[in-house]
């Protein structure tokens, strides 16, 4: 059974004439017990959005879900009501996101932080709270958790807030954590660590992990499953291993391409995918990546979406005659 099954994720946002420019277009994903899924795209392709419509966090009044269902155990969030969502936040749904900084309040100690969810949630008093904290930051890596408990948030490192936050979203021990771009703002040395961190827990803790990433190299390292999301649609969706060695489409190959070899030759350049993501205004209603592909599209194929075939166990393409299966 799935955790969560979301299908047909529609979602729009209002512009100043009024009018709904839908930036994800009809999104199905979904996610096992346990199981870690990457969703990875270029910047803007509708990863953020995707996942604060799961937790119902779009920004208001403009955002929008237009169309679809977002099953969380069974139960549609789309027709919960606030506070059924809200006991679902934070206690079932954990969530991490890019920015530490903005997760963290700035006036608070890191200790009172993380205290707060064993007492929202787990009804402990203050002296059990803490006790519950201290754990949970020599858990996550934190040095000296009870000195450390006493600093604000500037005290610490980037890395080092990351693995407060990565603490909170924990403490309450989700059932799925949501982490968007979690290591993004971090060093490179760092982002492997706190990658690896999360990992170990995540497994640990038997949650599922919903990963959101550019970073085809951060997916390697932590999913099961993979979904390549491009101007608002999936348009490849297969285990990890399978979407690195049989990729299918041709936006999935030239993501693949750009990532640097450790075995291969030594490139001064890597191949980047030519152009960008279309301005919402001009998408197709056929195959999105037409304008960038190398291939060749007719006409009806900018006008009609393939449908999303299953080309092996497990393993979907938006099956675009230029662009999908038939390109290899
Ligand atoms: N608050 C907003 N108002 C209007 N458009 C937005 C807003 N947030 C995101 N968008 C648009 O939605 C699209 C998807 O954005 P986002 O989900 O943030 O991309 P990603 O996380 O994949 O980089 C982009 O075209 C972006 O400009
Ligand atoms: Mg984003």
């Amino acid at each position: 059974m799935s955790l969560l099954e979301v299908r047909g994720l529609e979602v729009a946002f209002e512009n100043e004439e009024g009018d709904d420019l839908v930036v994800v277009d009809g999104v199905d994903l979904s996610l096992k017990p346990g199981q870690t899924l990457g969703l990875v795209g270029e910047s803007g392709c509708g990863k953020s959005v995707s996942a604060l419509s799961l937790l119902r966090l779009l920004p208001q009044p403009t955002g929008k879900i237009l169309n679809g269902s977002i099953l969380w155990k069974g139960n549609d969030l789309l027709t919960m009501s606030t506070d059924e969502i809200r006991s679902i936040r934070g206690k079932e749904i954990g969530m991490i996101f890019q920015e530490p900084m903005n997760a963290l309040n700035p006036a608070h100690t890191i200790g009172r932080q993380v205290d707060e969810v064993f007492l929202t949630h787990q009804g402990l008093d203050r002296e059990q709270a803490r006790v519950h904290t201290l754990n949970m930051l020599q858990k996550v890596g934190i040095p000296e958790p009870s000195i450390r408990a006493n600093e604000y948030p500037h005290q610490l490192s980037g890395g080092m807030r990351q693995r407060i936050v990565i603490a909170i979203a924990l403490a309450c021990e989700p059932d799925l954590i949501i982490a968007d771009e979690p290591t993004t703002a971090l060093d490179v040395t760092i982002q492997a660590q706190v990658l690896q961190l999360m990992s170990e827990l995540q497994e640990q803790s038997g949650a599922s992990l919903l990963l959101i990433t550019h970073d085809l190299g951060v997916v390697a390292q932590t999913c099961d499953e993979v979904a390549v999301m491009y101007a608002g649609r999936i348009v490849e969706q297969a285990p990890m291993r399978r979407l690195f060695e049989f990729p299918q489409h041709a936006y999935t190959k030239g993501l693949l391409a750009s990532i640097p070899s450790l075995t291969g030759p030594v490139q001064t350049e890597l191949p980047v995918i030519q152009g960008m993501i279309p301005a919402l205004a001009d998408l197709n209603s056929g195959c999105r990546f037409a304008s960038r592909s190398p291939h060749f599209h007719e006409q009806e194929w900018l006008e009609v979406r393939a449908p999303f075939v299953e080309v092996e166990e497990n393993h979907w393409v938006e099956d675009c005659p230029a662009c999908g299966r038939l390109n290899n």
